[in-house]
């Protein structure tokens, strides 16, 4: 380099030895690269691992209604009646969850357990309530942050048979109503909330192709759809959807987040998209496929309306926002959740039958494993569907910062499956290939985050358990714990759980020790509080010679009690302590 006499060729010198370093020495997942205070979770959500039904006062969603109705839409014919009793198990899951290393935990809350009815006005479900306070205190207690997904595809059927659901403009109210009731009810405790879980899904699944509930689509577009609208509802539904979040995060912010200190977004999953050629048509494919999958969903966040590409192929089936709509939905995120599994080539597609609408086909885009040159966007594993591409999540990061404003970020799902059908038990057991995944997708998170600077706070594995697979049935299995359907549901941990505990026990042992050594003297329980006398404390004890607090649920059945734990400075003069 001291030779190059010009100094342009020495600035690409430079650039290229910057991004030769930007790969770390060691690929994969190395604890230590990322900050104290990052949540390693799982995640779940509550039709998947519940169960307990039509039990304890819960009333059906549309899931409910669509594996029973329609057994022959799930691959195995099965239901999520029992599921993997999480209801029930729920204390020796969270446990276990504990001893793997993770300091966070991501559920969600099924609207029709604590609504049966889906209004309030229709009656409350206390044996709900009594549920979900008893998980939340019992993660709480074992230092469990939890991250609690308000909906998560399980719309009370009630509402689906009274106006159709996310169909109707009148789920904005019912959604409110039901978001205010979880923010008075567990928000002195739960201080991420997440309003929903993959919009995209719900609305494409659910009412473009029709395989998700409530399984509507065109009658064209597969032949078990009862009912639907390909060219529009897929439309309508996400414009619910994304006013329903913002109503949400308005009340919340107006009401709840001055006292609760806590936080609101919603969860999005993607893809990474490549061109399938140099061609300009395929690169435009390749924003087209980005803007019509997240960009639906991010550019309202961000900049108040639907992205170009969609207005422009979309046209009148588009809804449009109002202007005060507009106001509202604009910067309506606190954090950004991101779901990430694989990527795909995205091919240009010129002709689009005009008989054959739909949101699908609008994207004028064909998407594929392969490109032209018959490269593979990654191998294949345990589902044709899940190739897997790491780096993808890098890029996707990267994306996200640039384009969305560098949005705070969770990583809210990535994870990899095996296929009960295909894969024997020793291979879902000894699962390297889970473990090659995390260790990847980890590397390339934390590639993104200090190459890249994209404001990244935690990460969630999907999943903890093996559980019921949405159309799979029980067929795929993406738990780190496996789950023995055939033995009462019995639990064993598989490799992965091990690797994890492997890399994330020693983390929290070493940050036991230094905040012991160097910064806490003792601590002393100060009774029990409500949480928001906590939060006043605090900012005395920031004002005074008190260095830390933490809190803690006590653990008697559903008890709402939190303790405010003090953590004295050496010399501390205990009696000038205020509490509120
Ligand atoms: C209620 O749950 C039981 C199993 O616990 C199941 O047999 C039954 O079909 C369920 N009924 C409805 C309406 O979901
Ligand atoms: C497109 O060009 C880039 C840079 O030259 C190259 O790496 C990539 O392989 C090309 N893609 C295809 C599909 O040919
Ligand atoms: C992230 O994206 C930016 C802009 O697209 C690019 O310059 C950078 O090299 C990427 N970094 C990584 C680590 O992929
Ligand atoms: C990122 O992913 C690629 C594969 O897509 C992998 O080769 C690389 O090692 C990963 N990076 C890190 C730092 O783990
Ligand atoms: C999975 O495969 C095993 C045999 O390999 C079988 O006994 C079991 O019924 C299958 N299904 C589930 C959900 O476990
Ligand atoms: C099944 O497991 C649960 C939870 O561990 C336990 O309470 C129950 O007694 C078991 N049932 C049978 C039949 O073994
Ligand atoms: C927890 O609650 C129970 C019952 O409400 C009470 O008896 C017990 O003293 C409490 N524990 C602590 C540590 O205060």
């Amino acid at each position: 380099m001291a030779t190059t006499r010009s100094p342009v060729l020495g600035l690409l010198v430079l650039v290229c030895c910057l991004a030769l370093l930007t790969e770390p020495a060691t690929a994969g997942f190395n604890p230590s690269e990322f900050p104290n205070g990052f949540y390693f979770g799982s995640a779940t959500s509550a039709f998947q691992t519940e169960g307990a039904a039509n039990k304890s006062g819960r009333g059906p969603s549309v899931w409910d209604t669509f594996v029973h109705e329609s057994p022959e839409r799930i691959l195995d014919g099965e239901n999520a009646d029992v599921a993997v009793d999480l209801y029930n198990r729920y204390k020796e899951d969270l446990k276990r969850m504990k001893d793997t290393g993770l300091n966070a935990v991501r559920f969600s809350i099924s609207w029709s357990r604590l609504i049966p009815h889906g209004q309030i006005r229709a009656g409350i479900n206390e044996e709900g309530v009594r549920f979900y306070n008893s998980l939340i205190n019992e993660a709480l207690k074992l230092g469990l942050e939890p991250f609690a997904t308000i909906f998560h595809w399980d719309t009370p059927q009630a509402l689906e048979d009274k106006y159709g659901g996310f169909l109707s403009p009148n789920i904005v109210a019912d959604y409110r109503d039901y978001a205010n009731f979880l923010f008075k009810t567990f928000g002195d405790r739960v201080r991420h909330w997440i309003t929903l879980n993959e919009p995209w899904a719900y609305s494409a699944w659910g009412f473009d192709t029709g395989e998700f509930a409530p399984g509507r689509c065109s009658s064209w577009m597969r032949r078990a759809c009862k009912a639907g609208n390909s060219a529009t509802e897929p439309y309508i539904v996400a414009h619910h959807l994304l006013l329903s979040h913002a109503t949400a995060v308005k009340l919340y912010r107006d009401n709840y987040e001055p006292t609760q200190k806590g936080k609101i977004g919603f969860t999005l999953d993607s893809y990474w998209f490549e061109p399938f050629s140099n061609s300009t048509k395929d690169i435009d494919a390749t924003k087209r496929s980005i803007d019509f999958h997240y960009g639906w969903f991010m550019d309202p966040v961000t900049f108040g309306d639907y992205p170009r590409t969609m207005r422009d192929n979309v046209g009148d089936r588009l809804p449009k926002f109002t202007i005060e709509q507009s106001n509202m939905v604009r910067g309506s995120l606190d954090f950004l959740g991101v779901n990430y599994y694989s990527s795909r080539f995205a091919a240009n597609v010129d002709y689009v039958d005009p008989l054959r609408l739909s949101y699908t086909n609008d994207a004028h885009r064909e998407l594929r494993f392969e490109d032209s040159n018959g490269n593979s966007i990654g191998p294949e594993a345990g589902l044709t569907w899940l190739r897997v591409a790491p780096y993808g999540i890098r890029y996707l990061l990267n994306y996200t910062k640039d384009t969305y404003r560098n949005p705070e970020i969770f990583i809210t799902e990535t994870g990899v499956a095996h296929d009960n059908d295909t894969a024997s038990y020793d291979e879902i057991i000894h699962d390297q290939i889970r473990i090659d995944y995390y260790d990847s997708h980890l590397g390339n998170i934390s590639v993104a985050m200090r190459e890249y600077g994209v404001n990244i706070k935690g990460f969630f594995a999907w999943t903890f358990m093996d559980n019921f697979e949405w159309s799979s049935g029980y067929t795929k299995r993406f738990g780190m714990t496996y789950i023995d359907y055939n033995r009462n549901l019995t639990r064993i941990p598989k490799d992965s759980s091990k690797w994890f505990s492997n890399k994330l026990l020693p983390k929290r042992e070493t940050q036991t020790q230094t905040e012991t050594q160097t910064e806490y003297k003792w601590s002393r329980p100060l009774g029990f509080q409500s949480y928001s006398s906590i939060l006043e404390a605090e900012q005395t004890v920031q004002a005074g010679n008190l260095i830390g607090w933490g809190d803690y649920s006590n653990d008697s059945e559903g008890a709402h009690s939190v303790a405010l734990v003090l953590v004295e400075k050496e010399g501390f003069d205990w009696s000038k302590l205020v509490v509120c």
